[in-house]
């Protein structure tokens, strides 16, 4: 497994990738309502992006995939892709941001409530967030990238949830998705991977209220459970420092939830 290092130049572009990713869910929140469409929360993002940040949505001809952000609703786990669905109240919602800015890569994205959820779903959007931070909390250097999984595995069945398998983590930087695949469940084969400073990648556990089983819709993008049980993801871009580890996605205030 070949995963880069980055110099302190491409550190800081990070960083300012990073930055600009946060902003544009802080930008989008005060949109998040009943009635809105996805399309529209879409189009505000894209212009945001490109005329505000002089950036570039990075989703957008990805692989083909139509739309500037990804916004998956209840139980759609992830890649959901923009359209005229109009969010109602009790909604749980991720959107999922990208941007490319002087060459880098940022990756974030948050769970929304829309007017007022089950405390099922409610349950379900917090012990996500949890999970992502057990994730982060596991990164320094000399750590196995197993570590990360294994951890998050733990907590999530703890909670009787468990964690999608088919999608994963990834190295960012000058690519979308470079090594290594960041697995959020037990996965020996990752003990080989020692963290090392300078390593950026992200870990975005999807958590499910029900099984863990997946399938991608007839748009080829949008994956939901098979089920139909609720989904809930949170992603942030991590850098491996000397002393531990730097989020480089952090909004403002953005502490650890964790005792
Ligand atoms: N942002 C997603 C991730 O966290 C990837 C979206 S790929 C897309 O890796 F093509 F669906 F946009
Ligand atoms: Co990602
Ligand atoms: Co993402």
């Amino acid at each position: 497994m070949a995963v880069s290092i980055k110099t302190p130049e491409e550190i800081e572009k990070m960083r300012v990738a990073g930055r600009l990713a946060v902003d544009v869910l802080d930008m989008i929140t005060p949109y998040i309502q009943v009635g809105v469409t996805t399309f529209e929360l879409d189009r505000l993002c894209h212009d945001y992006i490109v005329n505000v940040q002089q950036a570039i949505p990075a989703p957008l001809n990805y692989k083909g995939f139509p739309k500037s952000i990804c916004t998956s609703v209840n139980h759609q786990v992830c890649h959901g892709v923009p359209g005229n669905r109009k969010l109602k109240n009790g909604d749980i919602l991720n959107i999922d941001i990208t941007v490319i800015k002087d060459g880098y890569h940022g990756d974030t994205s948050r769970m929304f409530m829309v007017g007022k959820p089950s405390i099922r779903a409610k349950r379900l959007v917090e012990i996500a967030y949890e999970c992502l931070w057990i994730g982060i909390r596991q990164v320094r250097p000399l750590a196995h990238l197993s570590d990360i999984g294994t951890a998050i595995q733990r907590y999530a069945e703890s909670k009787n949830c468990s964690v999608v398998r088919e999608y994963c983590g990834h190295g960012l930087g000058r690519k979308f998705h470079e090594e290594p695949q960041v697995l959020h469940y037990r996965n020996p084969e990752a003990k080989a991977l020692i963290l090392q400073p300078g390593m950026t990648f992200t870990i975005e556990p999807m958590i499910n209220a029900g099984k863990r089983h997946v399938k991608v819709l007839a748009d080829k993008w949008t994956v939901v459970t098979k089920d139909h049980n609720i989904s809930a993801q949170w992603e942030h871009t991590v850098l491996v420092t000397e002393q531990g580890v730097e989020v480089l996605t952090l909004r403002a205030n953005e502490l650890c939830p964790l005792p």
